[in-house]
C-alpha cells in the first residue's frame, strides 16, 4: 500500500470513528421506535393516514415514550396523561424549550414569545404576562370589555332573524379577534373594518393550511417543499401580510406615543424598547415586538373561535345537553342581564359542558412542540439537550385511566356524584407547565361568557338531523378544524 492510499485509509478510519463517537454521544439513550429510512425517516408509515393518527397508533405499539423520525428530524413522542404530566409538570424546566415547527420558525426565525427559547423566551413571557395582566386579563375590566363585544355580536346574530346562515362562524371570529385586538392595539374594530376582516381571513387561511396534509408535509420536509408549488406557500405570504398590518399599527402608535400613559400592549413594548435602547443585549427591539404581537393575535383568535364552533356542533347534536344548559342559565342568570363570571360557581353543569367540549374537541391535539433544555433523564432514557418532544394532548384527553368513557361526549366527566363541578388533572387543552398557554385566563373568560350569553339569547338549531352531524374534524394538523356547517339561531 503506497503512502497516499494509507493516508486515505487512515482518514476514512478517523472519519468513521468520529462519526460513531459523535453519533453515540448525540444519541444519549433514546427510547425505541420504528426503524427510520435514511432521509425519509418514518414517512412511508404515513401513507394514507394523517400525522396525528400515525403518532397515536405508534404510541399503542411502542408505549408512552418512543422515538420517531419526521423526515431527517428525530423527535421523541410522549403519550398518555402520566408521561405528559411527568414531562411538562414534574420536569417542567427541562421540557420548557420550544421545539422546531418549520412553518412558524421560517417566519419568526425563533423570535417572539411563542417560538423563542432560553433567556429571550423567559424575558418575553414574563413581560407579556405582566402587560396582559395590567390590561385586565385577570381583572373585572376585561370581563366588561368581553361583555361589550358580546353585545355587538348578539346584535349581529339577531339580524340573521332565525334564518340559516353560513356566516355565523365568521361572526364569532370577528368578535373573538376584536377582544385580543383591543388588548394589543388599544381598541376594537368595527365589524366591517378592512383591517379586522384581513386579519381574520389571514389567520383563518393559515390555520386551515397548517392543519391540512400540506401543512403536515411542510412540518416534515420544509426544505423540499420550499421548492415546490402548493398552498403551503400561502402560509408565508399570509404571515408577511399580517406582519405588515401590525407594523402599520406600530408606526401609528409611535407617532402618538405618550410613555407616561400607555394605551395597550404595543405602547408598553415601545416604551420598554426606548428604555433599553442602549443595551446591546436587550430582547426588546422592533422584530421582537412584531413577532410577539403576531403570536398573541394568532394564538388568541382561531383557538377560541374553533372551540366555540365545536361547541355549537356538539350542542346541536345533543339537544338535551343544550336544553339543560339553558335551564341552568335561566335559573341562575335569568333574562334581564347578561351572564357574568360571578355566575360560574353557581353553574356547575354549564362549567362541566364547557370543559367537556374542550376535552372532546381537543383542538391542539399534538400541542406545540417542546425541546429539552439540557441532557434529560426521563423514564430510564437519556434525551440529549436539544431533542424535540411532541406531547400528544389527544392521548391525555382520551386517556381511559382519566376519563370513564373518553370516546363519548359526556359532561359527567367533570361532575361528581353530587353534580358539583369536578376538576380533572388531565384537562390540558392549554397544555401544562412552563409553556402553558399565555392567554389561558383570557380564553377561559371568553369561552364562558360567549357560550352562556349566546345560549341565553338563542337556541342553536341544525339544518340536518342531529344524528347526521359529524363531529370528527376536517383536519387535525396544527389544530382540529371542525367541519363546515349551516345552522339557525332561533331567538328565545
Ligand atoms: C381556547 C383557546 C386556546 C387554546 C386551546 C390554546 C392552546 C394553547 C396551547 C396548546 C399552547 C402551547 C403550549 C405549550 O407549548 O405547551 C398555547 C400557547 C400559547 N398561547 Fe394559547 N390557546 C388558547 C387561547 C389563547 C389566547 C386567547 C392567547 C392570547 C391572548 C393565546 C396565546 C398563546 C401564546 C402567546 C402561547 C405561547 C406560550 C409560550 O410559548 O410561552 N392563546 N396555547
Amino acid at each position: 500500500m503506497d503512502s497516499r492510499s494509507t493516508a486515505i485509509l487512515l482518514l476514512l478510519l478517523a472519519l468513521v470513528c468520529l462519526f460513531l463517537t459523535l453519533g453515540s454521544k448525540d444519541k444519549g439513550k433514546l427510547p425505541p421506535g420504528p426503524k427510520p429510512l435514511p432521509l425519509l425517516g418514518n414517512l412511508l408509515q404515513l401513507h394514507s393516514q394523517d400525522l396525528l393518527s400515525l403518532l397515536t397508533k405508534l404510541s399503542k405499539e411502542y408505549g408512552s415514550v418512543y422515538t420517531v423520525h419526521l423526515g431527517p428530524r428525530r423527535v421523541v413522542v410522549l403519550s398518555g396523561y402520566q408521561a405528559v404530566k411527568e414531562a411538562l409538570v414534574d420536569q417542567g424546566e427541562e421540557f420548557s424549550g420550544r421545539g422546531e415547527y418549520p412553518a412558524f420558525f421560517n417566519f419568526t426565525k425563533g423570535n417572539g414569545v411563542a417560538f423563542s427559547n432560553g433567556e429571550r423566551w423567559k424575558v418575553l413571557r414574563k413581560f407579556s404576562l405582566q402587560i396582559l395582566r395590567n390590561f385586565g386579563m385577570g381583572k373585572r375590566s376585561m370581563d366588561e370589555q368581553i361583555l361589550q363585544e358580546i353585545r355587538f355580536l348578539l346584535e349581529e346574530l339577531r339580524k340573521t332573524e332565525d334564518r340559516a346562515s353560513p356566516s355565523i362562524p365568521f361572526m364569532l371570529s370577528r368578535s373573538v379577534c376584536n377582544i385580543v385586538c383591543s388588548v394589543v392595539f388599544g381598541s376594537r374594530f368595527h365589524y366591517d373594518d378592512d383591517r379586522l376582516l384581513n386579519i381574520i381571513q389571514l389567520i383563518n387561511d393559515n390555520f386551515q393550511i397548517m392543519s391540512s396534509s400540506w401543512g403536515e408535509l411542510y412540518t416534515i420536509f420544509p426544505a423540499l417543499l420550499d421548492w415546490l408549488p402548493g398552498p403551503h406557500r400561502r402560509i408565508f405570504q399570509n404571515f408577511g401580510r399580517m406582519k405588515e398590518l401590525i407594523a402599520c399599527s406600530v408606526r401609528e402608535h409611535q407617532a402618538s406615543l405618550d410613555p407616561s400613559s400607555p394605551r395597550d400592549f404595543i405602547d408598553c413594548f415601545l416604551t420598554k424598547m426606548a428604555q433599553e435602547k442602549q443595551d446591546p443585549l436587550s430582547h426588546f427591539y422592533m422584530d421582537t415586538l412584531l413577532m410577539t404581537t403576531h403570536n398573541l393575535i394568532f394564538g388568541g383568535t382561531e383557538t377560541v373561535g374553533i372551540t366555540l364552533r365545536h361547541a355549537f356542533l356538539i350542542l346541536m347534536k345533543y339537544p338535551k345537553v343544550q336544553a339543560r344548559v339553558q335551564e341552568e342559565i335561566d335559573r341562575v342568570v335569568g333574562h334581564s342581564r347578561l351572564p357574568s363570571l360571578d355566575d360560574r360557581a353557581a353553574m356547575p353543569y354549564t362549567d362541566a359542558v364547557i370543559h367537556e367540549v374542550q376535552r372532546f374537541a381537543d383542538i391542539i391535539p399534538m400541542n406545540l412542540p417542546h425541546r429539552v433544555t439540557r441532557d434529560t433523564a426521563f423514564r430510564g432514557f437519556l434525551l440529549p439537550k436539544g431533542t424535540d418532544v411532541i406531547t400528544l394532548l389527544n392521548t391525555v384527553h382520551y386517556d381511559p385511566s382519566q376519563f370513564l368513557k373518553p370516546q363519548e361526549f359526556n359532561p359527567e366527566h367533570f361532575l361528581d356524584a353530587n353534580q358539583s363541578f369536578k376538576k380533572s388533572p388531565a384537562f390540558m387543552p392549554f397544555s401544562a407547565g412552563r409553556r402553558l398557554c399565555l392567554g389561558e385566563p383570557l380564553a377561559r373568560k371568553e369561552l364562558f361568557l360567549f357560550f352562556t350569553a349566546i345560549l341565553q339569547n338563542f337556541t342553536l338549531q341544525p339544518l340536518a338531523a342531529p344524528e347526521d352531524i359529524d363531529l370528527t374534524p376536517l383536519s387535525s394538523g396544527l389544530g382540529k378544524v371542525p367541519r363546515p356547517f349551516e345552522m339557525r339561531m332561533s331567538m328565545r
